[in-house]
């Protein structure tokens, strides 16, 4: 890596495939901030929710936004979005958030208000998402695209939530479907199926790709 490009690692993949874990792992052990995008996706979902918006009518969503802007808080171990002062981060992960976000998410503007958000966030940081590595940060140094099958995706979402596998597996499916266009893996991102995998060896896999002069220093 060119000594005056700052660090920017970015994970790409589908939901429940594992990014989130990853990212933070990752960016602990390179003790940089970890950064999610999907949360400012959540952010706007839950307030399109909260101040009942019809998710489909972009120009209100870009005018709540207007109204309510929201704030990414990174660092290495989760991430909060904050509306004003109000912290949003505990109403994110929801059934009902879930079931709005990607309607939300497919909005041109509302997309280039979250990346506006995200390439506000100085560097050096790991951010995982949907297209970090080809439509936020494409001149990003270190990519990387998770997959992992369907089935094992919803059966790492259940433990998570209530719902039962089948259920989930669906829905999954159904987002997958709604988030295709902007879920391509970037040319250059090494894409890793995570779906015989552990956590760590997902991490291992990615450190191993990564030149030693981006890892820390022992100390
Ligand atoms: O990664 P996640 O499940 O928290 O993402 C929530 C939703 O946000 C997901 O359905 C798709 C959308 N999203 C997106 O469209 N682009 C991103 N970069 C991140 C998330």
């Amino acid at each position: 890596m060119d000594e005056a490009q700052p660090l920017i690692v970015t994970i790409d993949g589908p939901g429940a495939s594992g990014k989130s874990s990853v990212a933070r792992l990752l960016a602990r052990a390179l003790r940089v901030p970890y950064v999610s995008s999907g949360l400012l996706y959540r952010g706007v979902a839950y307030q399109v929710l909260r101040h009942g918006v019809d998710p489909d009518d972009e120009e209100a969503i870009v005018r709540l936004l207007e109204r309510r802007p929201l704030r990414l808080e990174p660092d290495a171990e989760g991430n909060r979005v904050y509306a004003g002062d109000e912290d949003l981060t505990p109403h994110l992960h929801t059934d009902a958030v879930d079931a709005v976000v990607s309607a939300v998410a497919r909005h041109p503007r509302v997309r280039a208000y979250v990346n506006a958000r995200l390439r506000e966030v100085p560097p050096p940081f790991v951010v995982e998402g949907r297209d970090m590595g080809t439509a936020v940060f494409p001149h990003a140094p270190y990519k990387f695209y998770l997959t992992a099958s369907p089935e094992v995706r919803a059966r790492r979402r259940a433990r998570e939530r209530s719902d039962d596998v089948a259920a989930i597996e669906k829905m999954l499916k159904m987002r997958d479907e709604r988030d295709a266009k902007q879920s391509a893996p970037a040319e250059d991102a090494l894409v890793l199926d995570t779906s015989e995998l552990t956590l760590e060896e997902v991490v291992g896999a990615l450190m191993r790709y990564l030149p030693k002069n981006v890892l820390p220093r022992e100390a």
